[in-house]
């Protein structure tokens, strides 16, 4: 089916995913972002990464819109008030776009997008240094403390920058306690943190307060503010006065496996990454959207950083490896990894290796295992049931293909509400708790592989019989509709099934 036919009667969609995060959000906001006329950002922050792949080369942006490789078209831009906005990686961005003379005039930042400040980034980084292994394996980014001030009414917005007495006297409250909870720290640790690139190379070390105050309000209110002025506006009510009347795309961040919300807690990011999260986070209703597309990787999915995953090629070997290991140290380790691979730790090496699952904004190893419908069929409870399927080329030559259909639960006793769930019970729609999940044995049904290139192929019915066996199996077993199967990184490698 052509893009014009499907998106026929559409005036908001939206993209999400709906599992751990780097589904194929860029690409597909890319390749919407022909059709609209308004793209939008509203929820995360640099933790993001989204790749698109545009004749062969490759972009990749943490916090400017994916369809801003269309803005030659006149398209808007925006970065919600939802978005954790960190200044310093948003300039960083810019200047690449000016690097590849990708133009950018139709860009605008909420003025309410929430600040990430330098101590964002240093709390996030000791928090990890101290939980020691049992730390989340976050992106570093300031995430966990900037919606934890938020929440706490000690946040600072996009638009203070533009205000210097105003950002001075937040920035004064926001420092109280945490100046007095810094001098707890070891300063040699927190200094080392501060010299990082992504911490402006220690220009907000200050040896004697650690934190410079005086260097924050420099660079926000006069360096940050000075490059970005023009684009910050009021883009909750430009989305307000614009929704049902132009083309909206919304594009979202993360999965629905690490909202905070709905995700396998603590091992999620800070923000709601679902559909609700995604409409909060630009100003409009859940309502407004006519069609919410949830991405699913298939027929493997990855996930990067700590927490439960229990499909995973490998289990906990590969939990250990991927935090620590490279692309390179692990090629050099599994030599003989193949898809024929009968070790699943190989298996998976060999699957992010074809799928170049290498983590976006961090380049860590994405863990990977088989599809798991359990935690589909809770995913989409939330996000609704129309789905995008993306990298179903990576195994186009695999022999046998396998789906989590439901877990056996191995864990003590455990009452979900009223309900008491036993070691041996089967459990179909997953319980996605940590301790739960974790406790969950994966049960799997097999199916043979197509065996074929697929990535030239224009329409649904052209794709082999066994690839389609397995879609539809999907379809009826989550009572969902799977409108796009992707069969590759670019544009044109797109199959609308309607
Ligand atoms: P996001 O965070 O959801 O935007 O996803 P990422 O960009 O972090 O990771 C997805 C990766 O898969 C990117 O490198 C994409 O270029 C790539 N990709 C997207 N769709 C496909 C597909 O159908 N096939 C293949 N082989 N790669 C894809
Ligand atoms: P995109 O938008 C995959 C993960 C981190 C960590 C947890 C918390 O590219 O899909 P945070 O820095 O948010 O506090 O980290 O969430 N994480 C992601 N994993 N894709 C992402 O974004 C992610 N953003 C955060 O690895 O486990
Ligand atoms: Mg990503």
């Amino acid at each position: 089916m052509e893009l014009n036919e499907f998106m026929k009667d559409k005036k908001t969609i939206s993209i999400v995913c709906n599992q751990w995060g780097d589904t194929g959000k860029g690409k597909f906001v890319d390749y919407f972002a022909k059709w609209a006329d308004i793209i939008a950002r509203g929820t995360g922050g640099a933790n993001a990464g989204h790749t698109i792949i545009l004749n062969e080369k490759k972009y990749v942006f943490h916090l400017v819109p994916s369809g801003i490789l269309y803005d030659v078209d006149g398209k808007i831009n925006i970065v919600g008030n939802g978005v954790a906005f960190d200044p310093r990686f948003f300039i960083e961005e810019l200047d690449i776009l000016d690097k590849e003379k990708v133009q950018y005039n139709n860009l605008k930042i909420s003025l309410n997008a929430k600040l990430v400040m330098p101590y964002h980034l240093l709390f996030d980084r000791l928090k990890e240094v101290s939980l020691g292994s049992g730390k989340i394996g976050t992106t570093g980014r300031g995430i966990g403390p900037i919606y934890v001030d938020h929440y706490d009414r000690k946040g600072l917005v996009v638009n203070d920058m533009l205000n210097k007495n105003l950002f001075e006297k937040k920035l004064k409250r926001a420092l109280v306690d945490k100046l007095k909870v810094l001098s707890l720290y070891d300063k040699n640790i927190v200094k080392e943190i501060l010299m990082h690139p992504q911490l402006e190379s220690g220009a907000f070390y200050n040896d004697e307060t650690i934190l410079d105050y005086n260097k924050i309000v420099e660079y926000y209110t006069e360096k940050y503010a000075n490059r970005l002025r023009k684009y910050i506006c009021d883009a909750e009510q430009f989305m307000k006065e614009n929704v049902h009347k132009k083309k909206i795309l919304l594009e979202g961040a993360q999965g629905l496996l690490l909202s905070i919300d709905h995700g396998s807690y603590p091992y999620v990011t800070s923000s709601d990454t679902t559909i609700t999260g995604l409409v909060k986070g630009v100003g409009i209703s859940e309502k407004d959207v006519d069609l919410n597309l949830g991405i699913v990787k298939a027929f493997y999915m990855t996930r990067v950083g700590q927490g439960p995953f229990p499909t995973e090629f490998g289990g906990v070997i590969s939990d250990k490896h991927c935090s620590s290991s490279t692309k390179e140290a692990e090629q050099e380790m599994y030599p003989n990894a193949s898809l024929e691979s009968k070790d699943e730790m190989e298996l998976g090496v060999a699957i992010r290796f074809i799928g170049q699952e290498y983590g976006a904004t961090t380049k860590r190893p994405r863990r990977t295992g088989w599809l798991d419908l359990p935690l589909l069929r809770k995913a989409v409870l939330t996000n609704g049931p129309d789905l995008i399927l993306t990298k179903v080329d990576v195994l186009s030559n695999a022999k046998i293909i396998k789906l989590c259909t439901a877990y056996e639960y191995t864990g003590e006793d455990y009452y979900y509400g009223s309900e008491l769930v036993k070691t041996g019970d089967t459990i179909t729609t997953a319980i996605v708790d940590s301790n739960i999940l974790s406790q969950c044995k994966p049960i799997y049904k097999g199916f043979p592989g197509w065996l074929s290139e697929i990535s030239k192929i224009k329409e649904y019915k052209g794709l082999p019989q066994n690839l389609r066996n397995i879609v539809e199996y999907i379809e009826k077993e989550c009572k969902v509709n799977v409108r796009i199967v992707s069969i590759g990184p670019e544009r044109d490698e797109t199959i609308i099934k309607g």
